[in-house]
């Protein structure tokens, strides 16, 4: 995966879901092909096999299970999400805990499907025990930020430098992400510069009267 990458987890919102994920998903093609930035989303599990259908763009699961296909019921394989059309997956998001052993798990299933895992995490020592785990990348977000249209970027940068300096320490191999509160071009311009290689958001976008005009402006001073 390139850097930098923005990552728009849809969640559940009505904005985003059915018809509205497909708008949003044009969009974030479109911009994606004017600016050269990688830009992915992780729509609802129904969404992904519609969505990769029909855009370039790649599609993440917002959760997967590390478990082998066979008798379990009301569970998602990371080889049924990769028949979806998904590219990888969210694991452990901070609407969707798991165990350190589930999240191993889960990461060893992705990599055996030859998916892309983003670690989720809530400040730098779950960061550094994501990296031990070699995922693709560790997502860090500080949970009482989220969905609060405060920036982590401005509100807790420390947060952010310690986790990169983390991850490097554990495995330099592991990519880092940042999210919660994420509006502005200007956030992920100090995501970058504070090391990570992207920013992992929702409601900026997904609830915004305009995402174009959002999306757009992430972008820009990249
Ligand atoms: O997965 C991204 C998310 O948790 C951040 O949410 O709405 O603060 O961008 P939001």
């Amino acid at each position: 995966m390139a850097a930098p990458f923005i990552l728009i987890n849809l969640k559940t919102y009505r904005e985003s879901t059915g018809q509205h994920a497909h708008r949003i998903a044009s969009i974030a093609q479109a911009v994606s092909a004017d600016s050269g930035v990688l830009i992915g989303i992780a729509p609802s599990y129904l969404d992904i096999h519609p969505i990769s259908r029909h855009y370039e763009i790649p599609v993440f699961a917002q959760h997967v299970d590390g478990i082998e296909p066979g008798a379990h019921t009301g569970t998602i394989t990371a080889e049924a999400l990769k028949q979806a059309g998904a590219k990888g997956s969210l694991v452990n998001h901070s609407e969707r805990r798991l165990t350190l052993v589930d999240i191993d798990a889960a990461v060893s299933a992705l990599r055996s499907a030859h998916m892309v895992s983003v670690v989720c995490t809530n400040n730098e020592a779950a960061s550094a025990a994501a990296a031990a785990l070699s995922p693709d990348y560790v997502a860090v977000e500080p949970p009482e930020l989220i969905g609060s249209g405060v920036s982590v970027a401005k509100a807790n940068p420390d947060i952010i430098k310690k986790t990169v300096d983390a991850v490097r320490l554990v495995n330099p191999k592991v990519m880092v992400l940042t999210g919660a509160g994420i509006q502005t071009g200007e956030c992920v311009r100090t995501a970058i510069d504070l090391g990570t290689d992207g920013v992992l958001l929702a409601s900026g976008v997904v609830k915004a009267k305009d995402p174009e005009a959002v999306l757009r402006d992430l972008v820009s001073k990249i």
